[in-house]
């Protein structure tokens, strides 16, 4: 019976050797295999966790190779890992396979798993998975500003008070950072406020790391998950997605701003759809606004089928995202010249979007994971 033998010799050459004559032992023994039972007497030989031949492999060739002869033995051992393992699986397989031809003749005399297996049935199609609709929400998002020129940034979804408010100019203690409802990590008080971590609330905060990262002029587009303490219901879910934005050059205006956001919704929600900027407020940006498109479910009437459309509130407005020209303040604190640039920034909820072009009237469908909703958007 094969034993692993202790090698001494880690030549290439004495490598090979060794592998051809454990895969030699391998066949033959596999080729012994009769019955169930002996199946798993061989299995557990070559598998066993506990003093199988693989596990003996590691202890009498690897942790024995010298430093220079790791990786050489390390990837023979890999090798050899994968092929008994493919051995031993198509061994279970055959010998099912072999006992259930058998069974037609002695149908009473072979174990109960053997006689489930019918090899007449039709193979398991395996069903294509798909994206989910929120991640393909977002690239498709991502796209629309990627086609503008815009490049592609993330940032981590644990924070720093730093990033996620006071380099956006919400000072500490401020009212503002209210809004946020933020989630903050435990543990972090006898750190100095602006390194205490926390789950970011916006994806503001890659605006910020952008900055510090390239020189003006910058276009780019930050998607990813954020984070809020907000209870789960239809319309609000403490983790969700955004899309952010931000553009800074010489001479960027409110107007590139409008052009930009009318052209994207348009995109998004097709080219009948308009958009009206109303008033706002965000400690990054001055002026700030909310945009608003014209009702996609009445179509900017307010009224639908006779009634007033339950989806606008009957005004025919729908409000979507946050944006606004960067706040002098902001370039402060990334070294930007404010007397020099100017840019704009938007920020937008992707489960949002998702909702309003797919119909769906419960966020909360996004999280559960059942298939019978996901699968629709294959
Ligand atoms: N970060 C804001 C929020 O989540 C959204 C936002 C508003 C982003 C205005 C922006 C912006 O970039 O300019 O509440």
């Amino acid at each position: 019976m094969y034993t692993v033998p202790k090698l001494t010799d880690f030549s290439p050459a004495a490598l090979d050797h060794a592998v051809r004559e454990l895969l030699s032992a391998l066949e033959q023994e596999s080729a012994a295999v009769a019955s169930e039972n002996d199946w798993k007497v061989f299995r557990d030989r070559w598998m066993a966790r506990k003093n199988g031949v693989l596990t003996q492999l590691n202890d009498l060739w690897l942790k024995a190779a010298p430093k220079d002869a790791k990786r050489e033995v390390g990837q023979r051992v890999n090798e050899v890992k994968a092929k008994v393992s493919d051995v031993v699986e198509k061994r279970r397989i055959k010998r099912i396979f072999v006992a259930a031809t058998d069974s037609f003749e002695f149908s009473d005399s072979v174990s109960v798993e053997v006689r489930r297996v019918d090899v007449t049935l039709p193979g398991i199609r395996r069903p294509l998975g798909a994206e989910h609709p929120v991640i393909k929400t977002m690239n498709e998002m991502v796209g629309v500003f990627r086609n503008l020129g815009y490049s592609v940034e993330e940032g981590p979804e644990i924070e720093t008070d730093y990033y996620n408010f006071e380099a956006l100019n919400f000072p500490p203690n401020h009212p503002a950072r209210d809004t946020q409802d933020t989630l903050f990590i435990a543990g972090q008080e006898s750190k100095p406020q602006r390194d205490r971590l926390l789950l970011r609330t916006h994806t503001s905060p890659v605006q910020i790391r952008s900055m510090e990262k390239m020189k003006p002029p910058l276009r780019v587009v930050c998607p990813g998950k954020v984070h809020r303490n907000d209870a789960p219901d239809a319309t609000h879910s403490p983790i969700f997605h955004q899309v952010e934005g931000l553009a800074v050059d010489t001479n960027i205006t409110f107007c590139d701003l409008k052009g930009t956001l009318d052209h994207a919704m348009k995109a998004l929600f097709g080219s009948s759809v308009k958009t009206r900027f109303y008033p706002s407020f965000f400690p990054f940006t001055e002026p700030s606004a909310d945009v608003q498109i014209s009702c996609i479910f009445c179509g900017g009437t307010g009224t639908r089928d006779g009634a007033p459309c339950r989806n606008c509130k009957a005004s025919g407005w729908i409000e979507l995202l946050g944006c606004g020209m960067v706040d002098p303040n902001v370039y402060g604190f990334v070294d930007y010249d404010p007397a020099k640039v100017s840019g704009f920034a938007f920020g937008m909820g992707v489960e949002r979007i998702a909702i309003l072009k797919y119909g769906v009237d419960d966020i909360q469908l996004f999280f559960n994971g059942d298939v019978r909703f996901l699968e629709q958007f294959a």
